[in-house]
């Protein structure tokens, strides 16, 4: 086991010290002139000129290039039975203000070992909230002080925090990331928000698979899927569970929202399940809402080399060739087209390209006024700290890769506009 761990944290670092020497570049002047491709051009060249093409024959294209060449290939059936533990129920939590549950859900027709634990919190005054649903860096309890969240047991990367001991969570940890999770402000709106450990279904490290959800799979299966295929797959899972046991969340306004490689992870869960019917990236950067096309901050060959296991093994072929992908990312966007649709970033977070992103979303409002709908409304890339948008949201917050109250209150702004609620 030691041995294991020894050669982990080797691995971990090997993959960062090589993706540490691709060079990388912030200079837009130095950048190559690209093409994109255009999500209303199907694959036999011929144009698509209505709703029923793009939702018969583009989308599926699209879908199926994403699964094939990013995302992965999911194996498993679309309904999956799950079973449900509820192990706590605090009617008084957040200072009264709300309910709050764990529940634990395993997949036993699939994986004998397999639980995802979920953390809900719902607010007391609202007959039917919006539910956002998200995954957490660095479990449950470290996205609050409320002490009867329980503290995982499962793999972390120590690299995140101090209070992590040969990844493995403790009270030190508790809170850690409440920063990022502000409930209060939430629930006082009238959200209610579902969250899981994103290590619960696969450890984000490249065996982690081994301990995961994709042990159960043939060696075919499971290069064919991926980490980030995963935590998508979650967060699904968790929307599974809402509609069918949470009566007093809106079952037509599930959000799904997610920062950095779970921004990316909440895209492709966006993307398969249209049971999401806002989503909204934070900062998600390559392989997320920016544009691949565009050499700047982060590549595609960055993401492979540091972190292997995110991707499906087919994305490795476009390392040293973005050009040939048969997709970029805005044609990921459109695919949550006619829904609305928010891109964030940050204006120090140069490494996820916040220019590529907010063109990302530009592009895929190609898509979006085929619905007759307007995207962004503009081109034009906003100062920081000022929201744009119609059904295609976009905010550069000041500061870094991160994901703050100022980020959460834009997206419930954005969400007012589009949902009641009850
Ligand atoms: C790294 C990685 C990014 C990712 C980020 C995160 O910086 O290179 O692609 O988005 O981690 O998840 O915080």
């Amino acid at each position: 086991m030691k041995q294991i761990a020894v050669a982990l944290v080797l691995g971990l670092a090997v993959g960062k010290a090589v993706a540490q020497k691709i060079p990388v570049n912030y200079d837009e002047s130095q950048m190559p002139a690209y093409t994109l491709p255009n999500p209303l051009v199907l694959s036999n060249g011929k144009p698509v000129t209505s709703v029923s093409v793009w939702e018969k024959t583009r989308r599926p294209e699209l879908l199926k290039l994403f699964a094939e060449e990013l995302y992965g290939v999911n194996p498993f059936p679309s309904t999956i039975k799950s079973t449900v533990e509820v192990k706590t129920v605090n009617e008084n939590a957040l200072g009264g203000k709300a309910i709050s549950k764990q529940i634990t859900l395993r997949f036993p027709t699939i994986s004998p070992t397999a639980a995802l634990n979920v953390l809900l919190y719902l607010p007391k005054n609202v007959k039917k909230a919006p539910t956002f649903v998200s995954l957490n860096f660095t479990g449950n309890h470290s996205t609050t002080h409320e002490k009867e969240v329980l503290v995982t047991e499962n793999w972390v990367n120590s690299g995140f925090d101090k209070s992590f001991v040969n990844n493995r969570a403790t009270e030190a940890s508790r809170g850690i990331a409440e920063r990022r999770w502000p409930y209060e402000a939430i629930v006082a709106r009238g959200y209610a928000v579902a969250t899981a450990y994103y290590g619960d279904l696969e450890p984000d490290h490249a065996e982690g698979w081994r301990t995961g959800i994709r042990s159960v799979l043939t060696p075919e299966q499971r290069e064919k899927w991926s980490a980030l295929g995963v935590w998508a797959w979650s967060m699904s899972r968790m929307v599974d569970y809402l509609i069918q046991h949470e009566g007093q969340i809106d079952a037509k306004k599930i959000i799904g929202v997610g920062h950095s490689r779970i921004g990316k992870a909440t895209l492709w869960a966006g993307a398969e399940d249209p049971r999401f019917a806002v989503v909204i990236s934070n900062d998600s950067g390559e392989g997320g809402a920016a544009l691949a096309r565009r050499w700047i901050g982060e590549t595609v060959e960055h993401l492979n080399t540091q972190f292997p296991h995110w991707f499906c093994a087919n994305y490795k072929k476009y390392n040293k060739a973005v050009a040939e992908l048969p997709v970029d990312q805005h044609e990921l966007l459109s695919l949550i087209a006619p829904r609305p649709l928010y891109v964030a970033s940050a204006s120090k977070d140069t490494w996820a390209d916040p220019k590529g992103e907010f063109l990302s979303a530009v592009e895929a409002g190609k898509v979006y006024q085929l619905y007759k709908k307007t995207g962004l409304g503009t081109s034009e890339m906003p100062a920081v700290n000022t929201p744009v948008g119609q059904t295609i949201g976009y905010h550069l917050r000041e500061g870094g890769h991160d994901i703050l109250l100022y980020d959460w209150e834009q997206y419930m702004n954005f969400i007012d506009k589009h949902i009641k609620i009850q």
